[in-house]
């Protein structure tokens, strides 16, 4: 059984996150700048997982005010720079997760899913978002050309049938809105998803007292731990 260990990412770590989502995004790498940027302007919202001391996993999060404009990607995370992160913001935005792929399909994605949930449970954020990408549209776009029937199409096994979606849908996620032009990615034919999820303390009608919020946290990772 392989031990993963959870933390927050510093800028030593920033070659390897690097080195992981170029071999993830060919088409759309980050660059050094970006990272360092995003652990500069939020430290605790960069996440990075470690096997064997090794880099094979990282997520970033920030916090903003939501609104029903449609924006990209770029657009509501400043190039990726996150330099619009605001602390005061009410709302969590999942900015990115990257699992190297020799180390996928193992529970690491949902780890960090467990470790972001951590910083919105802290903070006491009430709702998180994110864009998902729908990387198997492209396979099914002829028989579900509008892309808002493709995100609830299940599979035999009555999954979802895109794979990160199913993923989201499993860390608790449901669908608010598709996006389109959200991200340069041919394989989701550039649309993203916007998903959301609620403090699951709020949703169990929990007091919203600041005080309450590192107890909450030591619960969600207590459980976390004992599911994933
Ligand atoms: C999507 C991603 C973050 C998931 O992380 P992971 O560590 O591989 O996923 P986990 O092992 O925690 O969870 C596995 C589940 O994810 C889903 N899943 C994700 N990608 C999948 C794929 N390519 N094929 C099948 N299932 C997939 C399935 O629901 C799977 O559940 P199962 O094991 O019961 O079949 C990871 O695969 C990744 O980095 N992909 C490329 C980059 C990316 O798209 N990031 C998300 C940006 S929005």
């Amino acid at each position: 059984m392989m031990e993963i260990r959870i933390r927050q990412a510093q800028i030593a770590d920033v070659d390897q996150v690097v080195d992981m989502d170029s071999r993830v995004w060919q088409s759309y790498p980050t660059t050094h700048e970006c990272i360092i940027s995003r652990i500069t302007v939020f430290p605790e919202g960069n996440l990075v997982s470690i096997i064997n001391g090794k880099v094979v996993g990282y997520a970033c999060c920030m916090f903003f005010t939501k609104t029903d404009k449609l924006l990209s990607w770029d657009q509501l995370t400043e190039n990726g720079t996150i330099k619009n992160h605001d602390p005061n913001g009410k709302d969590f935005f999942g900015v990115a997760l990257t699992i190297d792929p020799d180390f996928q399909q193992k529970g690491i994605g949902m780890r960090l899913m467990v470790g972001l949930g951590a910083i919105l449970v802290r903070h006491g954020i009430e709702f998180a978002y994110l864009g998902s990408r729908i990387p198997h549209y492209h396979l099914h776009s002829t028989k579900y050309p509008d892309p808002k029937e493709y995100v609830e199409a299940l599979d035999k096994r009555k999954r979802l049938l895109d794979p990160e979606l199913d993923f989201y849908s499993k860390a608790g996620f449901t669908v608010v809105s598709v996006v389109p032009n959200y991200i340069d990615d041919p394989e989701s034919l550039d649309y993203g998803v916007i998903i959301e999820t609620k403090n699951p303390f709020f949703l169990l009608k929990l007091p919203r007292i600041k005080f309450l919020y590192s107890f909450y946290e030591r619960i969600w990772n207590w459980l976390g731990l004992r599911m994933y």
